[in-house]
C-alpha cells in the first residue's frame, strides 16, 4: 500500500478516537475543524494531490471522499448524541420561562362582605349567622308579616316543604340572633338568600344579602342614619350622598328605603342610575314592637333600627359589573379579574 494510503488509514484513526472523545459541542466542534474544515488534516492531503503519481491519484481521491464522508456522517451522530444527553440529563436552563400555577383567590362577592363587615366591626357591630333553610315563623311570623304577605307565596319563595323555606332574606338572623340574647344587640348578617327569580341582568334566584341590627335602651332613626352614611362613605368615598324616602316594611315602622347618589358618575345621570343620579340600595328602618314582642323584648325598655343591604349589588357598583349572573357562573376569565 502506498505511502499516502498508510498516512490516510492514520488520519482516519485519529479522527474516530477524537469524535468518540469529545464530550461537548465544542469539543466536537475542534475536531470537526482540524479534520474537515479549510486548513484541516484532509484539505491538506488535498492541496497535495497535484504531486502525486499520476496512477495512484484515483484511488487516493476516492479514499479521500469516502474518509469525508464517514468523518461528517461520524461527527453529525455524535452531535446528535450529546444533544440528547443534555435533553435527558437532568440539567435546568435557567433562560426557559417559568410556569406559573394558577393561584385562586376570593370572590368578589366575599371580597365586598369582608369590606362590609370591617366597616361595620369599624363601627360596633358583630357578625352573627343563622342556616339557609329556617323556619316559616323565623322567616315571617316574627317578623310580623301578614299570612297573605306575597313574600310567602309559593312562586316567590322555594319551600322544602310546608313550613320550611330557604330564607329569602337575612333578616331571619336578627329574629334568631334576639331569641338567643339579651339586648344590647349589635349585629351584622351576611349571608345567602334565595328566590324564585327568573335570572337576567339584575336577578338571580341565589344572592346575598347582609343584615344589620342594633338594639338598645334610645336608639333613634338618626343613629341608623349615622351609620348607613358612614357605610357608604367608607366604602365608596367620602363625596358619597345618603337618602331615605319613606316606604313599609311589616318588620320596621317607621320603615324606609335608602339610595346612594350615583358613584358612576357622580350624580349627574347616567345608564346606571337611569339618569336619576341615585342608586336605590335597600329598606330599612325602627324595629317593630311587634317583632319585639315576638322574640321576648320588651318594647317598653328597648328601641332598636334595622337595615338590609345587597352584597351583589353593592359588588356591581364597587367593581363596576353589569350582570349579576357573571356572579355565579365561576368563569375563571372573569373571576381572574378582581
Ligand atoms: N328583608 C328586606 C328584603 O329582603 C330588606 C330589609 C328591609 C331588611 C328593611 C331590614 C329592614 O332589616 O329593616 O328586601
Amino acid at each position: 500500500m502506498s505511502e499516502i494510503l498508510t498516512f490516510l488509514k492514520t488520519i482516519e484513526e485519529e479522527a474516530r478516537s477524537a469524535i468518540e472523545k469529545a464530550d461537548d459541542k465544542t469539543a466536537l466542534d475542534n475536531v470537526a475543524y482540524s479534520y474537515l474544515g479549510r486548513k484541516g488534516k484532509l484539505a491538506e492531503v488535498s492541496r497535495g494531490f497535484g504531486k502525486l503519481d499520476p496512477g495512484i491519484r484515483p484511488r487516493v481521491g476516492s479514499r479521500l471522499n469516502e474518509l469525508k464522508k464517514t468523518l461528517n456522517e461520524l461527527i453529525t451522530q455524535k452531535a446528535g448524541a450529546l444533544t440528547s444527553v443534555l435533553e435527558s440529563k437532568d440539567v435546568f436552563d435557567y433562560t426557559l420561562p417559568g410556569k406559573r400555577s394558577p393561584v385562586g383567590r376570593r370572590h368578589p362577592l366575599m371580597q365586598t362582605a369582608d369590606r362590609m363587615v370591617q366597616i361595620f366591626r369599624g363601627m360596633g357591630f358583630s357578625v352573627a349567622t343563622g342556616p339557609d333553610i329556617d323556619t316559616e315563623f323565623i322567616n315571617f311570623d316574627a317578623l310580623n308579616t301578614p299570612e297573605d304577605h306575597p313574600a310567602r307565596d309559593l312562586s316567590d319563595t322555594f319551600y322544602i316543604k310546608k313550613g320550611i323555606l330557604l330564607r329569602p332574606h337575612t333578616s331571619t338572623v336578627q329574629v334568631r340572633t334576639m331569641m338567643a340574647q339579651k339586648p344590647p344587640v349589635r349585629i351584622i348578617s351576611p349571608g345567602r338568600c334565595y328566590r324564585s327569580d327568573a335570572p337576567d341582568a339584575s336577578h338571580s334566584p341565589v344572592f346575598y344579602q347582609c343584615e344589620g341590627l342594633y338594639v338598645d335602651e334610645r336608639v333613634t332613626f338618626g343613629d341608623l342614619k349615622g351609620a348607613i352614611i358612614q357605610f357608604a362613605r367608607d366604602m365608596f368615598g367620602p363625596g358619597i350622598k345618603v337618602r331615605f324616602r319613606p316606604h313599609f316594611f311589616p318588620f320596621t315602622e317607621p320603615s324606609a328605603e335608602y339610595d346612594f347618589s350615583c358613584m358612576i358618575c357622580g350624580g349627574n345621570g347616567c345608564r346606571v342610575c337611569k339618569n336619576s343620579g341615585w342608586l336605590e340600595i335597600s329598606g330599612a328602618g325602627m324595629v317593630d314592637p311587634e317583632v319585639f314582642r315576638a322574640v321576648g323584648y320588651d318594647p317598653g325598655k328597648v328601641t332598636g333600627y334595622a337595615f338590609g343591604m345587597g352584597v351583589d349589588r353593592i359588588t356591581m357598583l364597587r367593581y363596576r359589573i353589569g350582570d349579576i349572573r357573571l356572579l355565579y357562573e365561576n368563569d375563571v376569565r372573569f373571576l381572574r379579574q378582581f
